[in-house]
Formats: C-alpha cells, structure tokens, sequence
C-alpha cells in the first residue's frame, strides 16, 4: 500500500514540475516564410514547447505551405506576438499545445489579451500527444468570443497516427506534412 502510494505521489510531483516548466512562456522568436512582396500575409503564433518542439515544426510547415501559393509569413513566439499586432495581416493562425486537456496557457492569455481578431480570418491549429479534443474546442471558444471568423482548425499528434493507412514513416513527419497541406489548402479557399 505504501508503494503504490509513493509511486502515485511521485508521479504527480513529476506530472506537477512538468507543467509548470511547459507553462513558462518562451523566449521571442520570429522566422519569416516566403517573398517579402507577397501578395498575402500571415501571422503565425505559437509557443515554443522545450521538448520536442512539434509546434515551430508544424508552424513553419503551415507556413511553407502558404508560401508555396504567393504567400508570405511571420511565424512567431506568443512573446514575439506583441511587436505585430499594428501590422496588417489576412490570416492568423494560433498554434497550440495540450497540457492537461487545455491549450497552453500563453497562447490562452495572448488571444484573451488582444484585440485585434475581431473580422479578421483565423486558423486553429490544436497540437498533443493524442487526447485534444477538449483542447480543441476550448481553443476555437477562444477565437470565436473574439468575433474572429475561424476558417478551419485542425489537430495533429505526436503519438496518437495522423494517418488511417498502415505506415512506418515518423508520426511526427506525417503531422508536419499534413500542415504544410492544410496551409496550401488554406490559401487556395481565402483566395476564392
Ligand atoms: C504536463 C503535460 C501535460 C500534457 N497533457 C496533454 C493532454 O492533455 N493531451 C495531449 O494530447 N497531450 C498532452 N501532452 C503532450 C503535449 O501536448 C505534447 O508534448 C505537445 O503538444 C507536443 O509538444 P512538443 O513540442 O514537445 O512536441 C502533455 C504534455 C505535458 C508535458
């Protein structure tokens, strides 16, 4: 009884560290993806996660995506986010990360924080190791109450298969793939 008590207690130290390092916003970061003259812009935000880091991956892979159609990009860091938002922009993508069954808290505090979506289109991009569906839904809420006009939101894995067919290509991989086509998919609609 006293093991199965120290185990549960240990793991819900550990389970407890976890989250807070996960929830400590990271540092500023801004990449840009495509022409500087493109015809469209996107801002892309996302908070680095210190593990495996899918969501820069799956970003930027959106954003390749975009800029393959004549788009151009900003991938940024929620702490990065603050020097745009006087910046024109015709698409925002929020890029998050599962913690306990919710969107991490810093990309949570900056959609809360701002007002600048109000009409404007925005793509939610919900990122876990398998069980978002709560995550998802709390992160459109999110967008919705800021009378933004979510076009599209999608969830990708990092162990639950992105894919139906049987395949011993990384998950991982699979996931950035799929972002890069959804950002091309993505273009293709707001254009027509
Ligand atoms: C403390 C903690 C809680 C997590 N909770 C969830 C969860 O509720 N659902 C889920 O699908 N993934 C959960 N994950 C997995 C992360 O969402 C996943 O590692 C992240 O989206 C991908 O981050 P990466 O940048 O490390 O690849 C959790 C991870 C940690 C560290």
């Amino acid at each position: 009884m006293t093991n199965i008590l120290v185990i549960l207690g240990s793991t819900l130290i550990v389970w407890i560290v976890l989250t807070v390092v996960v929830g400590k916003k990271g540092p500023e970061k801004v990449a840009v993806i495509g022409m500087p003259n493109a015809g469209h812009k996107a801002l892309i935000v996302y908070d680095p996660d210190p593990i495996y880091n899918l969501d820069e991956k799956i970003s930027k892979s959106f954003a390749e995506g975009l800029s393959e159609k004549g788009w151009v990009s900003k991938v940024v860091t929620v702490a990065a986010a603050k020097n745009f938002e006087k910046e024109f922009f015709d698409l925002y993508v929020f890029c998050a990360n599962t913690y306990n069954w919710a969107p991490d808290r810093a990309i949570r505090n900056h959609i809360k924080n701002n007002d600048y979506l109000q009409g404007e289109h925005v793509v939610a991009i919900t990122l876990g190791s398998g069980s978002t569906k709560r995550s998802q839904r709390l992160l459109e809420d999110l967008i919705k109450q800021k009378d933004a006009i979510l076009i599209d939101s999608r969830t990708f894995w990092l162990m639950k298969p992105n894919t139906e067919s049987k395949t011993k290509r990384s998950n991982s991989k699979i996931a950035v793939e799929k972002a890069n086509n959804f950002g091309k998919e993505v273009a293709e609609r707001i254009k027509k």
